[in-house]
């Protein structure tokens, strides 16, 4: 079993309201994560809060000797809100890279993020390796959020995507409604081999579009945000039900045999957090 290892934080900034950009100094050991893998992280001193929190890798880099591990996060509670005042030179103790990412053809025409909310922290680094590895391949995101002020990432998706489309549920900015409509809207331009779908965010979110691609000729993996308490398939705190695909039918551990799915192979009528 892989243990705790300290990081030291580098920089840490509010991005938009109540979200967080934090990079970390890590060991050379994250190097290799790949997009929709996560992290495990706590305080060092490990009182308030005193579970380990899941979180996506956002990105990843060297620079020089060092090596960097980025993480966007919303404040929503205790262990979130401890974070948030972590500054500079702080000390945190990480575990990870966890789970298994998301699968990146060699080739292909089109790559399609459907995002809600901070779910697009996973979808930016796959964005990210997508644009390196896959020659010629158009990548395309669709991006929700509550309203404007909540819209996260939106620069560094806008630097990297040919094609940005926005949804608030308030119709601050772009399309008033939810991702999944918009997404509906033009989704016929997708439902080919030559495309790949990933998508992340709350999962009523996710049921919406696996309803929307039930039967549909198109690869779509999504990643899950179960709640976690060890990230490393020990206290089967996150189980959810499986239809059927490459990690076998039943119930399966999101820290571990996911986060990452084929989306029609989530039982979406037991999956309903
Ligand atoms: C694999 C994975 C990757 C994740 N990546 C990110 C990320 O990149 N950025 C980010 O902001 N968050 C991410 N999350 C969610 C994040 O882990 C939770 O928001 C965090 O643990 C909340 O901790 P807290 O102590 O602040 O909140 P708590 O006090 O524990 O809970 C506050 C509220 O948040 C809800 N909540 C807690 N955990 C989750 C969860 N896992 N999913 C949905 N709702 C939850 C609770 O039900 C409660 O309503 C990820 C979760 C998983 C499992
Ligand atoms: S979080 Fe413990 S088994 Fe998944």
């Amino acid at each position: 079993m892989k243990p705790y290892i300290s990081a030291t934080v580098f920089s840490q900034r509010e991005t938009v309201g109540g979200h967080f950009l934090v990079v970390l100094k890590v060991s050379d050991s994250f190097r290799e994560s790949l997009p929709g893998q996560f992290v495990m992280v706590r305080m060092k001193s490990c009182d308030q809060p005193f579970l380990s929190r899941p979180f996506s890798i956002y990105s990843v880099y060297s620079h020089g000797k060092n090596t960097f591990l980025e993480i966007l996060y919303k404040v929503v509670g205790k262990g979130t809100e401890a974070f948030s005042r972590l500054r500079e030179g702080d000390i945190l103790n990480i575990l990870g890279p966890l789970g298994k990412g998301f699968d990146i053809p060699s080739e292909c025409d089109k790559i399609v993020l459907i995002a809600g909310g901070v779910g697009i922290a996973p979808l930016s680094f796959l964005a990210e390796r997508c644009e390196r590895d896959i020659n010629g391949a158009e990548i395309v995101c669709y991006i929700g959020a509550g309203s404007l002020e909540a819209l996260v990432s939106l620069d560094r998706i806008e630097g990297i995507c040919s094609v940005v489309k926005i949804s608030t549920d308030d119709g601050s900015w772009g399309h008033a409604g939810s991702v999944t409509e918009l997404f509906r809207r033009d989704m016929e331009l997708y439902m080919d081999n030559d495309s790949r779908i990933y998508s992340c965010g709350p999962n009523p979110m996710l049921r919406s579009l696996n309803k929307l691609l039930k039967g549909r000729p198109v690869a779509c993996q999504v990643s899950l945000e179960e709640r976690m308490a060890c990230g490393i398939g020990a206290c089967l705190g996150c189980v959810v039900k499986i239809k059927s695909g490459d990690v076998g039918g039943g119930l399966v551990r999101v820290c571990k045999e996911g986060p990452v799915f084929d989306i029609s192979s989530v039982d979406y009528s037991e999956h309903n957090g």
